[in-house]
């Protein structure tokens, strides 16, 4: 007969900090004492692997090493540096966060969990991540991996992402932090989520966790967690208009009242339920005429939406006056810009192909 499973949270802690020690990643924001590297760490490594995240990390922080160049630098420049990682909310709120702390906090980042949730952009996960890893307070955090690690460890089913299943994996997390190195331990967790414990093949030979984990004990580690169904995928028909004059091209900034997207720039371009309502509505909104033939269409995923994206060659009089922040840019004004997503396929594809 299987050895009962005896585990405590002072066992539990010594095992994956002794695994942690021998096995961790070497990243560039690890082994600093820096808040605001943290910081910058934190709200990139939000729904984002590590890896994509290392490379636009240490170029965030060449280019502004502290919180008063952040606070006061160009929301373009910001973007800009962000382009291509997504998401870009955090990228505002990351820059909104760094303006209160010089301004409300005297430059030094907040170190209690009262303070640190009122910056825009931090929710639990980041002020338990922030509060351990930079000033050594023994908040827990839970993530994805934490969820999928607890889900197996502890045997824990149904939805873990919301309501009561969600509380749960809280509740444990709360009591498994330790007051010593709270945030190598809530690292260690999220490190064995992200290189052993996988969603598909978890490496259960390779888990210093594996005697203490019921879902291996019972052979249901590829059963665990339950997660509910995915959202379905919306499909989403959008037009944009290339419009060239003496050499420049028309390009838009997206309002704050955009659902997406918001403060990066773009080709002017519209949604429909068809390329063609879409088509319809920009030349109403900018009194251009389009050619009825794309010269380049491409796609790309938002979480569940998926964009198609056509290019329409398209004169414009000038006579109508656009609303909204409006640019002729150069080929290089352009390829300074902060662009995003399906934009910046067809940014890339207008570098290259358009001879103006
Ligand atoms: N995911 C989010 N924060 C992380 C960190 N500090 N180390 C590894 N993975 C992470």
């Amino acid at each position: 007969m299987a050895k009962p499973i005896t585990s405590t949270p002072a066992v539990f802690q010594q095992t994956l900090l002794k695994w942690y020690d021998q096995n961790k990643r070497d990243l560039p924001w690890r082994g600093i004492q820096n808040p605001y590297a943290t910081f910058v760490s934190e709200m990139m490594l939000q729904q984002t692997q590590v890896k994509t995240v290392i490379p636009f990390y240490g170029r965030f922080l060449k280019e502004l090493p502290n919180w008063k160049a952040l606070a006061k630098a160009k929301p373009e420049k910001v973007l800009k540096l962000w382009e291509g990682l997504g998401y870009y909310r955090r990228a505002r709120n990351l820059q909104a966060a760094a303006q209160m702390i010089v301004r409300d906090f005297g430059g030094n980042l907040p170190d209690t969990l009262e303070e640190i949730v009122k910056l825009p952009g931090v929710g639990p996960y980041s002020a338990g991540a922030i509060l351990s890893i930079a000033y050594q307070k023994p908040h827990p955090l839970v993530d994805g991996n934490v969820i999928r690690v607890f889900s197996r460890i502890f045997l824990l089913r149904g939805n873990l992402k919301a309501g009561e299943g969600h509380k749960r994996v809280w509740e444990i997390a709360k009591k498994l932090i330790p007051a010593k190195r709270p945030g190598d331990f809530n690292q260690a967790l999220m490190e064995l989520g992200a290189t052993v414990c996988f969603s598909d093949n978890p490496q259960c030979l390779l888990c210093p966790m594996r005697s203490q984990c019921q879902a291996s004990e019972k052979g249901l580690q590829n059963e665990l967690p339950e997660m509910p169904k995915a959202q379905e995928t919306v499909e989403v028909s959008m037009a944009a208009l290339l419009i060239g004059n003496k050499g420049k091209i028309l390009v838009k900034k997206r309002s704050h009242e955009e659902r997406w997207l918001k403060g990066m720039w773009e080709f002017p371009s519209a949604e429909g339920s068809s390329f063609m309502e879409a088509l319809k509505k920009l030349e109403k909104n900018t009194g251009a005429k389009a050619v009825l033939r794309e010269i380049q269409s491409v796609r790309h995923q938002i979480t569940h939406h998926k964009i198609h994206l056509k290019l329409f060659p398209a004169s414009f009089s000038g006579k109508k006056k656009l609303t909204g922040e409006h640019l002729w840019a150069s080929s290089k004004e352009l390829r300074k810009l902060p662009f995003a997503s399906a934009q910046n396929k067809l940014r890339d594809w207008v570098l290259k192909n358009h001879k103006p």
